[in-house]
């Protein structure tokens, strides 16, 4: 499939309704939107303003009521945009908004030099759709910039004006109580018969693709961290192609780690850096409104086990995809520190074809994580601890003997337990 046909399949989705309908009912962020120009409406006051891929035209619609002396509203969908023009004329906006049905990347020229541009172009994970670069084109073609041969002055950068401005994109990582529990324990008692042999499938087909869903903030058993930050006005195409990033997550309280989970946040700044934080923000946060962008989940293949204390590094990479650059491939690798060397545990694979997947290799339990960690301190303290004896002893066994939850006295196996233990009373509770 070349890019034209990802295309075409990419605007027919846009052609229905439901999805406007969708995106419409989504107060919070239709609000932000309204916020961010209706608070600002000395910047649209008599400015050109173009909409990069308008739908409904429900931005459009905004930035004339601000003020704006012309907005195009730009949508290569054609069903949408004779929507966008019924609704532009049952509101009176006609005379400001002209509707234009081309893809952005096919119009050569506008007739008025463009002062501001309005976009909704975020996908799940934020970049999913790749509706980014259409924004970017728009800008490096249209949008009035400072003289190339002149130095930006602050006052310049500040003059560029595109909403949002600001994009960042967190990660937390998170535990799943009902898949945990299904996959662990339903299928060893299913009907009086032993089911296992259907887990490997299962867990294949589960855990291999990305899930969009919302997530309870208790399932997040740490803080997020982030691992991109966007300015709308500087960032190139090329950029998109390869993001990668690294945290750490300092373990406070063990816990039992499912997967990480992504998010977004959005801001509306037309100033300069310090007052980002201030301007009107939209939020995809699992601790926010729900929003019809949910959180990303990526699932590891196995749970893992963190102990108090410890630290998961952990890799992250999207590769947008060769085949169909509307998609990326999210890889998730986690590293244990040994002898001060980054070894990677990671799951990361080669298998280059699946979207949305965890790239995965067949790594060593998750645990060893915490108990590599252990016997790098009881090494130390070995001669004068009977306690690191026993831990020792502990790790000595292979991890992957033990199932999970194990019922042995081993001391990793009765704290994994205890845990499972502990949150599958919360979620009863619930
Ligand atoms: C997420 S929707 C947002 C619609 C509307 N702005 C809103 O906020 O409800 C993105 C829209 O952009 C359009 N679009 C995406 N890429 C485009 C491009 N390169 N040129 C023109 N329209 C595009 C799609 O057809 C779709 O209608």
């Amino acid at each position: 499939m070349n890019h034209t046909d990802n295309d075409q399949e990419y605007f027919k989705s846009y052609d229905n309704f439901q999805v406007h309908e969708l995106m419409l009912r989504d107060r919070s962020r239709v609000t932000a939107y309204y916020d961010a120009i209706m608070n600002n409406k000395h910047l649209f006051e008599n400015k050109v303003v173009l909409d990069v891929g308008s739908g409904t035209g429900i931005l459009s619609m905004f930035a004339a009521k601000a003020g704006a002396k012309l907005v195009y509203a730009v949508d290569a969908c054609p069903t949408v945009c004779h929507l966008a023009e019924e609704l532009i004329k049952s509101n009176r906006l006609q005379e400001k908004i002209h509707v234009i049905n081309k893809r952005i990347e096919d119009i050569e020229k506008f007739d008025e030099t463009i002062d501001i541009i309005i976009s909704e172009w975020m996908g799940f994970y934020l970049f999913h759709e790749s509706m980014l670069e259409s924004v970017i084109y728009a800008r490096n073609h249209f949008l009035s910039l400072p003289s190339q041969n002149d130095d930006i002055t602050p006052d310049q950068n500040e003059s560029i004006i595109i909403f949002p401005s600001h994009a960042y994109l967190y990660c937390a990582p998170f535990v799943d109580q009902n898949i945990r529990i299904e996959l662990n324990t339903m299928w060893k008692d299913y009907f009086d018969l032993n089911m296992t042999p259907i887990l490997s499938h299962i867990k294949n087909s589960k855990l291999k693709e990305c899930v969009i869903e919302t997530i309870e903030p208790s399932q997040l058993v740490h803080d997020a961290q982030l691992i991109q930050s966007i300015d709308l006005r500087t960032i190139q195409i090329d950029d998109l192609r390869l993001l990668r990033s690294f945290c750490e997550f300092d373990i406070d309280n063990t816990c039992i780690i499912s997967g990480f989970c992504f998010w977004f946040d959005c801001y509306f700044s037309s100033n300069n850096n310090s007052s980002i934080l201030r301007s009107t923000r939209l939020t995809t946060s699992p601790y926010s409104t729900k929003t019809h962008w949910k959180q990303t989940l990526v699932f590891l293949p196995e749970d893992i086990y963190p102990l108090k204390g410890d630290v998961v590094p952990v890799n992250i990479k999207l590769k947008q995809s060769i085949e169909n650059r509307r998609q990326y491939q999210i890889s998730i690798s986690l590293k244990k520190i040994k002898g001060g060397v980054m070894n990677n545990i990671g799951c990361d694979d080669d298998n280059s074809n699946t979207e949305w997947n965890i790239r995965r290799r067949q790594r060593r339990r998750s645990s060893t994580i915490s108990s590599d960690k252990r016997t790098t301190t009881d090494n130390k303290s070995k001669d004068t601890s009977s306690d690191s004896t026993s831990s020792n002893s502990d790790d000595d066994v292979d991890s992957n003997e033990h199932s999970i939850p194990c019922s042995c006295d081993r001391d990793r196996c009765k704290l994994i337990k205890t845990i499972i233990e502990k949150y599958t009373e919360e979620t009863i509770v619930e």
